[in-house]
């Protein structure tokens, strides 16, 4: 059954859901930043694999909820349908969700393998990419959303 969202818009509660996540996620994302600039190691690992982990069981629901949950039927409501900029936006913002993800991954992986052990690359480096990237699959996530619900 299809619960109402609760932004005022056409989207589900499940769609709301991911959005407020999604928003407050670069600020998760700093403060999980911020523990290794203070040196708290530990809670910068395991603050990066929560997040990660519920991001992605969050981004699973709404795949599912797209698929399965009868949200085509509202998404050809909006007046952006079928057009050439939603088509544009969509594929840009897939590019960087699926960058995003495959090197947040890859970064948690191959650092928690070397951990505690000093990396052997430009760790803070990948990390600054990894957030930039994370950060542009948000808003052109936002940009899809106000395209797709709100008009
Ligand atoms: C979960 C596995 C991770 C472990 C064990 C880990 C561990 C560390 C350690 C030991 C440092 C300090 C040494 C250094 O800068 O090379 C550090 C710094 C940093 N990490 Fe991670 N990290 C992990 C994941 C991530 C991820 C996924 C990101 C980005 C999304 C990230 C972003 C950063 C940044 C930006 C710094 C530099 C902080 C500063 O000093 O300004 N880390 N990390």
């Amino acid at each position: 059954m299809r619960m109402e969202g609760f932004l005022g818009t056409r989207a589900d509660f499940i769609v709301d859901t991911v959005m407020i996540t999604s928003a407050l996620l670069p600020f998760l994302l700093l403060i999980a930043i911020f523990f290794a600039r203070n040196e708290k190691y530990d809670l910068h690992k395991w603050s990066q694999i929560t997040l990660f982990t519920v991001v992605n069981l969050l981004v699973i629901a709404l795949e599912a909820d797209i698929r399965f949950g009868g949200i085509n039927k509202v998404i050809e409501q909006s007046k952006y349908y079928g057009s050439e900029t939603l088509t544009i936006i969509f594929l840009i913002h897939l590019l960087f969700a699926i960058s995003s993800t495959l090197l947040w991954f890859w970064l948690i992986i191959v650092s928690v393998r070397r951990y505690p052990v000093h990396f052997r690359f430009p760790h803070k480096r990948y990390g600054i990419i990894t957030y930039i990237d994370i950060l542009l699959t948000v808003i052109t996530g936002w940009m899809l959303y106000a395209m797709v619900f709100a008009n």
